[in-house]
Formats: C-alpha cells, sequence, structure tokens
C-alpha cells in the first residue's frame, strides 16, 4: 500500500453485492484511492474519519475528502454495468409499436442506424446516449455502434472525452440486409481492422475503452465474414459480442441458412466465434445441449429483460442458466429496450422472472432483490471479465462508483424506515426494495469512473 498516492477519501455507507444473491453493507467505512482511481485501502468501522486520516497522512490540504456519514440515506454503490446496448439507436429508444424482433429491424433500426454516417449527426446522438447512461450511474457499456467506419471511431473518441469506461463495437452485416445498409466482405474486414486501430492508438493501456468484435447476428453475416471474424478473436484473443436466440422466427431462419449447423449456438461455434470473451445477448430459447456448449465455452449472456417484454421475444431462463453455472449480466438492448437506465432493467429482470415462474409454476425461478443488484455490477464485471477490477469495493479495484441519494419523494421512506445505530438486515433490504421499484435517475447524484467524477447532478 502506497498512502503517499493518496488522493481523494469517501466516508460513509458503500453497499456492494460480493457474490450472486448477496448484499454486503458496509457502514461507516472509509475508502481511499489513488490518482489512477485505485482503491489503496478499505477501513471499516470507522467512528471517527479525523482519527483515520491523522493516521494515514500529515499532508491532508492536497487529499480531497467525500464525507457522507451523516445522512443515512445516502449510499455508495458499484457502478451499474451494461453489457448490451446498442448507442446508434438511441433516439428510437420508446418507438417499437406492436413490432417483433426481424419487422422491427428493417421498420425502426436499419434506417436509423444507416442515418448516422453522418458525423454531425452521430456525434448528437451519441454525447446524448453517452451522458443519459453515465447520470443513470452506467460507469461501463458494451456498445454497438454502427457498419460505419468513422461513426464508430467516434463513439469510441466521445466515450473517452466524456469518461466512460467502454467497449466499442463495430456492426459486422454483408448479407440480408437492407441494400442501404450494407458491407461487402472486404469493406467490412477493412472497416474492423480500422476499428481496432483507431481504439489502440487513442487508448493504448486500456485505461478506459476497448474493441470488441461485433457481428450483428448469423443471419446478416456470410460463412466467409463469420469464419474471418473467428480467426482474428482466437489470432487478436479479441472479445466478440452478438445476438443469440432472441426470436423463434430468427431461430428458424437460421436453421435454414446454416444447415450444416446443429443449432444457434452450434452457428458460433462451428466459426469459433465462442469464448470466455464472447458476451451474448438474449439467449432466451436454447436447447439443453445449447446451455451446455455456451458453459463449456465460458460464454456469458447478457440478459435484456425490458427489450424481451417490448419486441415479445420471450422470457430468459436467467435462475436455470446461473445454476447451470453460466455468467449472466444486464443489457438495456436499447432500442429494443426502451429504458437507457440499469436500475429499471433491474426491476424488470425481477418482474420477467415473475411471469417466467407462473408459466412455469416453479418459484425458483424468481429473482430477488439481490439477484438483480448482483447481475447489475458484480455480473457484468465477471461476464467482461473485468472483475479483477471492477464490480465491488475491493482494495486494488477502480472506483467506478454512483453515489445514490434517497432524500427525494420518489421515495418517501418514513423515519422508522430509516437506518440507526442498531443497523439490520432487514432495514437496508428494504431501503434497496425502495430504490430498486420506486428510483431512478433523480436518486443518482454523482457518478465516477477510474476516481474521476464524470457526473454531478
Ligand atoms: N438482432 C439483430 N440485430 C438486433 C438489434 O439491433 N437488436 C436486437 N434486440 N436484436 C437484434
Ligand atoms: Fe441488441
Amino acid at each position: 500500500m502506497t498512502l503517499d498516492q493518496l488522493t481523494k477519501i469517501f466516508y460513509g455507507t458503500f453497499i456492494h453485492t460480493p457474490s450472486f444473491g448477496e448484499v454486503e453493507i458496509l457502514t461507516k467505512t472509509v475508502i481511499g484511492i489513488n490518482s489512477s482511481g485505485t482503491i489503496i485501502f478499505i477501513e471499516k468501522n470507522v467512528l471517527n474519519l479525523s482519527t483515520i486520516i491523522l493516521k494515514l497522512t500529515d499532508n491532508i490540504q492536497n487529499i480531497e475528502i467525500l464525507d457522507i456519514s451523516n445522512d443515512p440515506l445516502k449510499f455508495f454503490f458499484p457502478g451499474f454495468i451494461d453489457t448490451h446496448i446498442h448507442a446508434s439507436q438511441y433516439p428510437n429508444n420508446g418507438i417499437f409499436g406492436n413490432s417483433t424482433l426481424l419487422d422491427w429491424l428493417e421498420t425502426y433500426t436499419f434506417p436509423l442506424e444507416s442515418s448516422l454516417k453522418d458525423l454531425k449527426k452521430a456525434e448528437l446522438v451519441y454525447t446524448k446516449c453517452i451522458e443519459k447512461l453515465l447520470s443513470n450511474g452506467t460507469t461501463c457499456a458494451s456498445y454497438y455502434a454502427t457498419i460505419d467506419t468513422n461513426s464508430t471511431n467516434l463513439l469510441a473518441d466521445l466515450c473517452l472525452k466524456l469518461g466512460q469506461r467502454a467497449f466499442i463495437g463495430k456492426i459486422c452485416m454483408n448479407q440480408n440486409s437492407p441494400n442501404y445498409y450494407i458491407e461487402t466482405f472486404e469493406e467490412s474486414k477493412l472497416s474492423t481492422l480500422k476499428v481496432l486501430n483507431h481504439i489502440i492508438k487513442i487508448d493504448p493501456n486500456k485505461n478506459l475503452i476497448q474493441p470488441i468484435l461485433t457481428p450483428r447476428f448469423a443471419p446478416s453475416c456470410n460463412s466467409s465474414l463469420l469464419n474471418w471474424l473467428g480467426e482474428l478473436r482466437n489470432d487478436k484473443d479479441l472479445y466478440l459480442q452478438t445476438h443469440l436466440s432472441e426470436n423463434l422466427k430468427e431461430i428458424n431462419w437460421v436453421k435454414e441458412l446454416f444447415p450444416q449447423s446443429k443449432t444457434y449456438t452450434d452457428v458460433y461455434n462451428d466459426f469459433n466465434l465462442l469464448s470466455s470473451k464472447t458476451i451474448l445477448a438474449h439467449a432466451i430459447h436454447l436447447s439443453n445441449d445449447e446451455i451446455e456448449l455456451i458453459k463449456s465455452k465460458d460464454s456469458c449472456i447478457s440478459h435484456c429483460p425490458i427489450s424481451n417484454s417490448s419486441i415479445t421475444s420471450g422470457e430468459c431462463r436467467v435462475k436455470q442458466l446461473i445454476s447451470k453455472g453460466i455468467k449472466i449480466s444486464l443489457g438495456t438492448d436499447c432500442s429494443a429496450g426502451f429504458s437507457p437506465s440499469i436500475l429499471q432493467t433491474a426491476k424488470h429482470a425481477l418482474l420477467v422472472s415473475r411471469h417466467l415462474s407462473m408459466k412455469t409454476e416453479n418459484d425458483l425461478d424468481k429473482l430477488s432483490i439481490k439477484d438483480v443488484l448482483y447481475l447489475s455490477t458484480n455480473g457484468g464485471a465477471k461476464c467482461l471479465k473485468l472483475d479483477d477490477k471492477l464490480g465491488t469495493f475491493d482494495q486494488g479495484k477502480q472506483f467506478d462508483v454512483q453515489l445514490i441519494d434517497l432524500n427525494f419523494n420518489n421515495i418517501d421512506l418514513f423515519e422508522w424506515q430509516l437506518p440507526s445505530d442498531k443497523d439490520d438486515d432487514e432495514i437496508w433490504n428494504n431501503i434497496l426494495a425502495k430504490w430498486l421499484f420506486n428510483g431512478d435517475d433523480r436518486n443518482t447524484i454523482k457518478v465516477w469512473v477510474n476516481g474521476k467524477q464524470v457526473y454531478n447532478q
């Protein structure tokens, strides 16, 4: 521990989810970070901040202190991680009518995405999208941009500028796409390599931004393109994201397009796209063999409940997949999902699991508040293989954090519902329930990424 590098101290209540189904409340806790935003110490049960500070340093002037310990309704929470979002679709949030996946793509999605080759428009849309996510406490997102090289590079530049941790994906699609929004195999390769090089150039140490290969989904890529992406992924050990088994019509289409593969998941495996750095969005209608295949490759699933309800794709069997050892996280999937907020997505994950349990008549399918808060933070960190850096409050991790304030009348906690010195779990469980079900971005008052404040209400 190099305390001479101490730059900021935070004091108050910290809440995190060390494992699935577990919430830990750290009251009267002090966390210190260095100039890179790394947590260099955690001290629990500190009754008097000044005694700790005197012990740590005699040069208090240069240290920034945020003390929220006297406010019972404020707490620090790990930043949310959104493992599946289309920045390019942000203007369409809420606009999906009665469509289902394939007609939704044709009607709403492709026209908007294609229009973002206009860099002025892309800058407007991407800036709004990133700022909206940050103000909702999302400190890390895995983005789909468009097929366009320059506007994808612009998304990376803007995340870096605005201070959001991000994975940036240039979409690959060279078949079954409209003539105004399609690329050739050669164009897709060149564009993918240009984006990889750009991202390595702007953030060589991966402090914030990393590239992620992004074949849109099996139907929009031919075998040559999928094969090339699989080789590139393998050679450079790259992250990869795509959609899987979202909608029954889509699944039948994939069967027709790739008759040589046993299942939809096998298509991706046959082209060497599955690894422990692969994020599969949706994964709703999987067979047991597909579940086993995903598990054997240690790939993860991004559960997108708002999207799945909105365009009526189905209910992902989250608890069953977790019981099989598959890593799961949450995705807003804007704009098939209408909300940019992971808090709202967590709430819908809980509700969708209730609908699933009505269908299966199995209470074990229900997700709890603790479960969905885990999926929103630590679950995302594990899916992105960043759990050595993110997801919980531990020494050595980065300070990607949101400050939650429940002193707003969207919450209305009464005096007897507040934590006291004899804090018990039930009080805190109820407070978290109030935040999840009644809270929104008004309650997210400050956000940090790598210890740097990136949002202040
Ligand atoms: N499948 C292929 N493209 C998309 C997309 O943009 N959104 C969703 N939800 N599913 C897809
Ligand atoms: Fe999607």
